[in-house]
């Protein structure tokens, strides 16, 4: 396999999903200057790029809400939407499942209707444009209290039954911000209300607190999937009875050395421990402008720190298509068209 990087680096153009990426941690540096500039909000430094320096997941998540403040009005949602899925679609996105983390935007009096109608806008035209499709999880931000979170899920549930614009995109809820301090199981009527919804159920656990807490995630939450669920291994039963069940953990390594500080290197991350154990450690971005990172870096970071040929990081992605909630016949187009690919770029490369 060639040492390219960028577009003419297989691990590149190979079709691959993104499970546990923030719409909002996708902003481009130029779109945090503009959208600063239009909506009058000072910026504590004119380069982004000094901002986005971590020593914690809190000390982040500062950072992370600075960017959600400069989205303002609708525009600002399409255009972050548009931004995130060209960019993303350049370095192999074939089909995302993007979070976004409304509590904060509507304390401040935005309307979820008009957020999600935003986002929708920009997605279905950066799908047009580029082919990847995508859809939304909508994040309760545990910062916010179980309170927020409820109400939030509640005019979910409402907006879509009214049939409001973008809310077919809507797929699932999770949780995120700050682990700390937090019980998973505080979230309880918020996750009851939306899986008798019908909606699919996530949540950041595992990320800086014990097993245990994913554990709850999964007992008490009803989760179907875990997001970095980096403290798993520490619990050997959690550890069997994910990879028995099959239930996806969406493994973010960059950002857990840039954001979390979990390891130095990645080289020390437990990545392939994870998938060693039989768990389905799926590999994605998290806050991939902030953390200058794309989806191709990622695979090629990861291809070589754990010394990974070709075919794993093909499976990896093919264990990305089974752990999303596409449909049977949608995980069954995507893997074809991966199979396909990987022909193709394995003869090329
Ligand atoms: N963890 C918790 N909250 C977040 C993250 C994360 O990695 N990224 C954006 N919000
Ligand atoms: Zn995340």
């Amino acid at each position: 396999m060639s040492e390219a990087t960028g577009r003419d680096d297989p691990l590149d153009r190979l079709p691959k999903v993104d499970l546990h990426c923030h719409v909002e941690g996708t902003m481009r540096r130029e779109t945090v200057i503009e959208l600063a500039a239009h909506n009058n909000i000072e910026l504590p430094t004119s380069d982004p790029a000094e901002l986005y320096h971590y020593s914690s997941l809190d000390s982040f998540l500062e950072v992370f809400w600075l960017v959600q403040s400069l989205l303002v009005d609708r525009d600002d949602w399409t255009r972050l939407a548009y931004e995130a899925v060209v960019d993303s679609a350049a370095h192999g996105l074939v089909y995302g499942e993007f979070f976004f983390t409304p509590a904060r935007h509507l304390e401040q009096g935005q309307f979820l209707a008009d957020i999600v109608a935003g986002l929708d806008e920009g997605f279905a035209a950066a799908e047009q444009e580029t082919g990847a499709q995508v859809r939304l999880i909508a994040d309760m931000d545990r910062a916010h209290g179980p309170g927020a979170a409820l109400a939030m899920v509640s005019q979910l549930i409402d907006l879509r039954r009214a049939g409001a614009t973008g809310m077919d995109r809507v797929i699932g809820v999770g949780m995120d911000s700050t682990e700390e301090g937090v019980n998973p199981a505080d979230y309880v009527a918020a996750y009851e209300l939306a899986e008798r919804a019908g909606l699919r159920r996530t949540a950041h656990q595992g990320e800086t607190t014990p097993p245990w807490t994913i554990q709850a995630a999964l007992d008490v939450l009803r989760c179907e999937r875990i997001d970095h669920g980096l403290s798993v291994l520490d619990d050997l039963e959690v550890t069997r009875r994910m990879a028995a069940e099959k239930i996806p953990l969406t493994v973010c390594p960059t950002s857990n050395i840039k954001i979390a500080n979990h390891v130095e290197r990645l080289e020390l991350h437990p990545y392939a421990e994870m998938r060693d154990a039989g768990l389905l450690a799926t590999l994605n971005t998290d806050d991939p402008a902030l953390t200058e990172l794309d989806l191709g870096i990622e695979y090629r970071a990861v291809h070589d720190a754990f010394g990974y040929e070709f075919a794993d990081m093909v499976a990896i992605a093919g264990d990305g298509i089974d752990a999303s909630w596409l449909d049977d016949d949608g995980k069954r187009r995507l893997h074809a068209r991966l199979r396909s690919a990987a022909e193709e770029l394995q003869d090329s490369g």
